[in-house]
């Protein structure tokens, strides 16, 4: 049964990956709802600027079997260096750490980006945000969402993209991974941290979501390595081999 489960996701992987590689097409569904993202096409850097919102590119290619999804908190003071800042600056606009190698996977797969956000939102300045964050984990909360998937079914794999808080997942990672079942879906973890790389959290991820496939070589990208890390996500990526699982 394991077997006939393992063939089974294997060979939604390989249409996954083959409707990727040769029938891509133009934005079929929408699920980020209020930040759709611009290309990064251009050279990022890390400098202090305002956060803006952005608009979706015309026209940009996805394919509809795969969604990124993350949580991403960009910090917008204090941190002005191109190491260790918490954000990325493409053509002005301010973005996460993690929220920048979400779009460098949508170039690459070709998927739809989804935000998680919250209805309470987190502070934007480094000391408030630790400070917030911990509150948070020591009260293990749970963040109500303001953002919600309403075509999981079209999906089977989900990238999913978090800094590492405290060693943990963010709390509102938690709310996401017992809102929605990810039953027969692959779940592919990506993160961005300040030195302590997944942590423990592809376990937990795997925990709250048994009956998902969950891989464990995910990606874990230094905040001081960010703005380099287009050639380590075409590299990962192509490594998952996931047109070869079958
Ligand atoms: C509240 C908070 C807690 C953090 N805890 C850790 C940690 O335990 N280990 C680590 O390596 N980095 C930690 N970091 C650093 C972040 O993981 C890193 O800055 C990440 O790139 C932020 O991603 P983002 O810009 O997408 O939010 C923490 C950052 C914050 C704001």
């Amino acid at each position: 049964m394991r077997k006939l489960a393992a063939i089974f996701l294997s060979s939604l992987l390989v249409l996954s990956l083959a409707a990727c590689g040769n029938s891509q097409q133009t934005g079929t569904t929408t699920p980020e709802p209020s930040t759709q993202t611009e290309n990064p096409s251009s050279s990022p850097t890390a400098e202090n600027s305002q956060t803006e919102e952005f608009t979706a590119t015309e026209g940009m290619e996805s394919n509809g079997n795969i969604l990124i999804v993350y949580f991403s908190v960009p910090e917008t003071d204090g941190l002005d260096t191109v190491a260790g800042a918490s954000r990325v600056v493409v053509d002005g606009e301010v973005l996460g750490n993690t929220q920048y190698l979400a779009q460098l996977i949508q170039q690459e797969t070709g998927g739809e980006l989804f935000r998680i956000e919250t209805v309470q939102e987190y502070p934007g300045t480094h000391d408030d945000l630790l400070d917030f964050a911990y509150n948070e984990l020591s009260e293990n909360a749970r963040p109500e969402l303001a953002t919600e998937i309403d075509n999981l079914d079209s999906y089977d794999v989900i990238f999913l993209g978090y800094p590492n808080w405290n060693a943990d997942l963010p709390m509102p990672l938690y709310t996401f991974l017992e809102t929605y079942n990810f039953s027969g879906k692959t779940i592919i973890p990506f993160t961005s941290h300040g030195g302590s790389g997944f942590s423990r959290t592809i376990q937990t991820i795997q925990e709250l979501q048994p009956q998902a496939t969950v891989i464990e070589d995910g990606l874990s990208i230094s905040r001081n390595n960010v703005t380099d890390a287009q050639s380590d996500v075409t590299e990962w990526i192509a490594g998952l081999n996931l047109g070869e699982s079958q």
